[in-house]
Protein backbone atom coordinates (compact mmCIF):
# COMPACT_ATOMS: atom_id res chain seq x y z
CA UNK A 1 0.00 0.00 0.00
CA UNK A 2 0.92 3.38 -0.74
CA UNK A 3 0.84 6.47 1.24
CA UNK A 4 -0.47 9.99 0.23
CA UNK A 5 -0.81 13.22 2.68
CA UNK A 6 -4.44 14.66 3.17
CA UNK A 7 -3.77 18.46 3.67
CA UNK A 8 -3.17 21.40 2.85
CA UNK A 9 -1.04 23.20 5.05
CA UNK A 10 1.84 23.96 3.18
CA UNK A 11 4.30 23.85 6.16
CA UNK A 12 3.19 20.20 7.29
CA UNK A 13 3.79 19.06 3.43
CA UNK A 14 6.82 20.55 3.13
CA UNK A 15 7.70 18.55 6.40
CA UNK A 16 5.84 15.08 5.28
CA UNK A 17 6.88 15.12 2.09
CA UNK A 18 11.14 15.19 3.45
CA UNK A 19 10.20 12.49 6.11
CA UNK A 20 8.27 10.17 4.49
CA UNK A 21 8.42 8.37 1.38
CA UNK A 22 5.11 10.23 -0.27
CA UNK A 23 3.47 8.81 -3.40
CA UNK A 24 0.89 11.71 -3.71
CA UNK A 25 -0.85 14.55 -1.98
CA UNK A 26 -4.79 14.56 -1.77
CA UNK A 27 -6.46 17.39 -0.67
CA UNK A 28 -10.54 18.56 -0.74
CA UNK A 29 -12.46 21.87 -0.72
CA UNK A 30 -12.48 21.73 3.19
CA UNK A 31 -8.74 21.87 3.69
CA UNK A 32 -8.03 24.13 1.03
CA UNK A 33 -10.83 26.46 2.58
CA UNK A 34 -9.36 25.77 6.02
CA UNK A 35 -6.05 27.60 4.70
CA UNK A 36 -7.98 31.19 4.47
CA UNK A 37 -5.73 31.85 1.26
CA UNK A 38 -6.54 32.93 -2.06
CA UNK A 39 -6.48 29.56 -4.23
CA UNK A 40 -3.37 30.28 -6.99
CA UNK A 41 -0.68 30.88 -4.30
CA UNK A 42 -1.93 27.95 -2.11
CA UNK A 43 -1.76 25.61 -4.93
CA UNK A 44 1.53 26.93 -5.96
CA UNK A 45 2.90 26.19 -2.62
CA UNK A 46 1.29 23.01 -2.25
CA UNK A 47 2.89 22.26 -5.39
CA UNK A 48 6.84 23.40 -4.36
CA UNK A 49 6.02 21.77 -0.72
CA UNK A 50 5.24 18.00 -2.28
CA UNK A 51 7.82 18.43 -5.07
CA UNK A 52 7.53 18.51 -9.43
CA UNK A 53 6.71 14.96 -9.83
CA UNK A 54 4.39 13.38 -6.97
CA UNK A 55 0.67 13.32 -8.51
CA UNK A 56 -1.96 15.81 -6.46
CA UNK A 57 -5.52 15.12 -6.14
CA UNK A 58 -7.51 18.40 -6.28
CA UNK A 59 -11.00 18.33 -5.98
CA UNK A 60 -13.50 20.06 -8.54
CA UNK A 61 -16.76 21.98 -7.10
CA UNK A 62 -19.53 22.53 -9.75
CA UNK A 63 -22.46 21.40 -9.63
CA UNK A 64 -22.04 20.55 -13.55
CA UNK A 65 -19.88 18.20 -16.16
CA UNK A 66 -19.00 21.27 -18.34
CA UNK A 67 -17.83 23.63 -14.90
CA UNK A 68 -16.13 20.58 -13.33
CA UNK A 69 -14.49 19.81 -16.61
CA UNK A 70 -13.13 23.23 -17.12
CA UNK A 71 -12.12 23.21 -13.29
CA UNK A 72 -9.83 20.15 -13.72
CA UNK A 73 -8.57 21.85 -16.38
CA UNK A 74 -7.88 25.14 -15.22
CA UNK A 75 -6.15 22.74 -12.05
CA UNK A 76 -3.61 21.24 -14.25
CA UNK A 77 -2.69 23.94 -15.43
CA UNK A 78 -1.26 25.37 -12.01
CA UNK A 79 -0.45 21.80 -10.99
CA UNK A 80 0.74 20.32 -13.92
CA UNK A 81 0.86 16.69 -15.61
CA UNK A 82 1.17 15.41 -12.21
CA UNK A 83 -2.41 15.61 -11.23
CA UNK A 84 -5.09 14.05 -11.22
CA UNK A 85 -9.20 15.67 -11.02
CA UNK A 86 -10.87 14.23 -7.83
CA UNK A 87 -14.86 14.27 -9.07
CA UNK A 88 -17.47 12.81 -6.51
CA UNK A 89 -19.44 10.11 -6.71
CA UNK A 90 -22.76 11.83 -7.56
CA UNK A 91 -24.94 11.26 -10.92
CA UNK A 92 -23.37 15.13 -12.05
CA UNK A 93 -20.04 13.74 -11.17
CA UNK A 94 -20.19 10.09 -12.62
CA UNK A 95 -20.30 11.62 -15.83
CA UNK A 96 -17.77 14.24 -14.82
CA UNK A 97 -15.17 11.32 -14.92
CA UNK A 98 -16.67 9.75 -18.38
CA UNK A 99 -15.96 13.23 -19.90
CA UNK A 100 -12.65 13.80 -17.85
CA UNK A 101 -11.30 10.23 -18.85
CA UNK A 102 -11.78 10.86 -21.99
CA UNK A 103 -10.20 14.05 -22.66
CA UNK A 104 -7.19 12.37 -21.01
CA UNK A 105 -7.50 12.88 -17.00
CA UNK A 106 -7.07 9.99 -14.61
CA UNK A 107 -10.11 11.11 -12.21
CA UNK A 108 -10.13 9.99 -8.80
CA UNK A 109 -13.96 9.20 -7.58
CA UNK A 110 -14.21 10.36 -4.26
CA UNK A 111 -17.10 10.60 -1.36
CA UNK A 112 -17.18 6.71 -1.75
CA UNK A 113 -19.72 4.84 0.68
CA UNK A 114 -20.34 1.53 -0.86
CA UNK A 115 -18.67 -0.94 -3.53
CA UNK A 116 -21.30 -0.51 -5.89
CA UNK A 117 -20.44 3.65 -6.52
CA UNK A 118 -16.64 2.67 -6.75
CA UNK A 119 -17.80 0.14 -9.22
CA UNK A 120 -19.77 2.86 -11.50
CA UNK A 121 -17.19 4.66 -10.68
CA UNK A 122 -14.61 2.98 -12.24
CA UNK A 123 -16.50 1.87 -14.97
CA UNK A 124 -17.31 5.46 -16.00
CA UNK A 125 -13.50 5.60 -16.63
CA UNK A 126 -12.09 6.43 -12.88
CA UNK A 127 -8.33 5.66 -12.06
CA UNK A 128 -8.70 6.19 -8.59
CA UNK A 129 -11.86 5.62 -6.15
CA UNK A 130 -11.51 6.98 -2.46
CA UNK A 131 -13.54 5.22 -0.29
CA UNK A 132 -14.42 7.15 2.89
CA UNK A 133 -13.04 4.43 5.79
CA UNK A 134 -13.60 6.89 8.99
CA UNK A 135 -16.97 8.19 7.83
CA UNK A 136 -17.99 4.72 6.82
CA UNK A 137 -17.38 3.40 10.32
CA UNK A 138 -18.91 6.51 12.02
CA UNK A 139 -22.46 6.03 10.30
CA UNK A 140 -22.47 2.75 11.64
CA UNK A 141 -20.49 0.54 8.54
CA UNK A 142 -17.34 -1.33 8.26
CA UNK A 143 -15.06 1.04 6.64
CA UNK A 144 -12.26 -1.83 5.65
CA UNK A 145 -14.49 -3.92 5.06
CA UNK A 146 -16.23 -1.76 2.67
CA UNK A 147 -12.61 -1.74 1.03
CA UNK A 148 -12.40 -5.34 1.13
CA UNK A 149 -15.81 -5.59 -0.48
CA UNK A 150 -13.78 -3.02 -3.62
CA UNK A 151 -10.98 -4.69 -3.76
CA UNK A 152 -12.58 -8.39 -4.22
CA UNK A 153 -14.91 -6.25 -7.20
CA UNK A 154 -12.43 -5.23 -8.67
CA UNK A 155 -10.47 -8.77 -8.66
CA UNK A 156 -13.35 -10.62 -9.71
CA UNK A 157 -14.20 -8.38 -13.07
CA UNK A 158 -10.35 -7.28 -13.90
CA UNK A 159 -10.93 -3.76 -13.06
CA UNK A 160 -7.76 -1.81 -13.14
CA UNK A 161 -9.00 1.11 -11.20
CA UNK A 162 -6.92 1.55 -7.50
CA UNK A 163 -8.11 1.99 -4.14
CA UNK A 164 -7.26 5.07 -2.68
CA UNK A 165 -8.61 4.74 0.84
CA UNK A 166 -9.36 7.95 2.81
CA UNK A 167 -10.96 9.47 5.60
CA UNK A 168 -8.81 7.95 8.51
CA UNK A 169 -9.36 8.53 12.42
CA UNK A 170 -6.97 5.87 13.68
CA UNK A 171 -4.03 3.87 13.17
CA UNK A 172 -5.92 0.81 13.41
CA UNK A 173 -7.95 1.51 10.75
CA UNK A 174 -4.63 2.61 8.28
CA UNK A 175 -3.47 -1.08 8.59
CA UNK A 176 -7.05 -2.94 7.91
CA UNK A 177 -7.56 -1.43 4.67
CA UNK A 178 -3.69 -2.36 4.01
CA UNK A 179 -4.76 -5.73 4.66
CA UNK A 180 -8.12 -5.56 3.22
CA UNK A 181 -6.59 -5.12 -0.25
CA UNK A 182 -5.96 -0.77 -0.24
CA UNK A 183 -3.74 -0.13 -3.39
CA UNK A 184 -3.32 2.95 -1.20
CA UNK A 185 -4.43 5.31 1.81
CA UNK A 186 -4.40 9.20 1.92
CA UNK A 187 -4.01 10.48 6.10
CA UNK A 188 -3.19 13.46 7.43
CA UNK A 189 -0.30 14.77 8.74
CA UNK A 190 -0.86 13.33 12.43
CA UNK A 191 -2.10 9.89 11.38
CA UNK A 192 1.28 9.77 9.30
CA UNK A 193 3.18 10.11 12.06
CA UNK A 194 1.60 8.35 14.07
CA UNK A 195 1.50 5.24 11.90
CA UNK A 196 5.03 5.11 12.70
CA UNK A 197 5.37 6.08 16.24
CA UNK A 198 5.79 3.64 18.89
CA UNK A 199 6.80 4.38 22.72
CA UNK A 200 9.63 1.45 22.56
CA UNK A 201 10.84 2.65 19.62
CA UNK A 202 11.73 5.63 21.33
CA UNK A 203 12.96 3.74 24.53
CA UNK A 204 15.21 1.61 22.18
CA UNK A 205 16.80 4.28 20.61
CA UNK A 206 17.18 6.71 24.02
CA UNK A 207 18.74 3.51 25.27
CA UNK A 208 21.48 3.10 22.13
CA UNK A 209 22.25 7.04 23.03
CA UNK A 210 22.89 6.98 26.27
CA UNK A 211 25.18 4.26 26.34
CA UNK A 212 27.01 5.23 23.16
CA UNK A 213 27.08 8.68 24.76
CA UNK A 214 28.75 6.92 28.14
CA UNK A 215 31.90 4.96 26.07
CA UNK A 216 32.73 8.26 23.03
CA UNK A 217 30.94 10.92 24.16
CA UNK A 218 27.50 12.75 23.85
CA UNK A 219 27.43 14.62 20.44
CA UNK A 220 29.84 12.31 18.98
CA UNK A 221 28.99 11.16 15.67
CA UNK A 222 29.79 7.59 13.86
CA UNK A 223 32.02 9.93 10.98
CA UNK A 224 33.48 11.97 14.07
CA UNK A 225 35.01 8.03 15.03
CA UNK A 226 35.44 7.16 11.34
CA UNK A 227 37.91 10.00 9.49
CA UNK A 228 37.39 10.03 5.99
CA UNK A 229 40.94 8.10 4.82
CA UNK A 230 39.63 7.16 1.18
CA UNK A 231 42.40 10.04 -0.33
CA UNK A 232 45.20 8.01 1.48
CA UNK A 233 43.82 4.55 0.28
CA UNK A 234 41.04 4.60 -2.51
CA UNK A 235 40.25 1.40 -2.08
O1 LIG B 1 -9.86 13.35 1.19
C1 LIG B 1 -11.07 13.05 1.84
C2 LIG B 1 -10.83 13.03 3.27
O2 LIG B 1 -10.05 14.17 3.56
C3 LIG B 1 -12.01 13.07 4.19
O3 LIG B 1 -11.47 12.93 5.46
O4 LIG B 1 -11.34 13.14 7.88
O5 LIG B 1 -12.81 14.70 6.58
O6 LIG B 1 -13.43 12.31 6.85
P1 LIG B 1 -12.32 13.29 6.76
Amino acid sequence: MLFLLDSADVAAVARAAALHPLAGLTTNPTLLARARRPLAPLLADLRTAVGPDLPIHAQVVGADVATMCVEAERLRDRLGAAFHPKVPVTPQGLAAIRALAARGFAPTATAVFTPLQALLAARAGAAFVAPYVARIDASGGDGPATVGEIARLFAIHAIETRILAASFKSVRQILAVALAGAHSATLPPDLLDAALAHPSTDTGVAGFLADWADAYGRDTTVADLLPDDRRLDPR
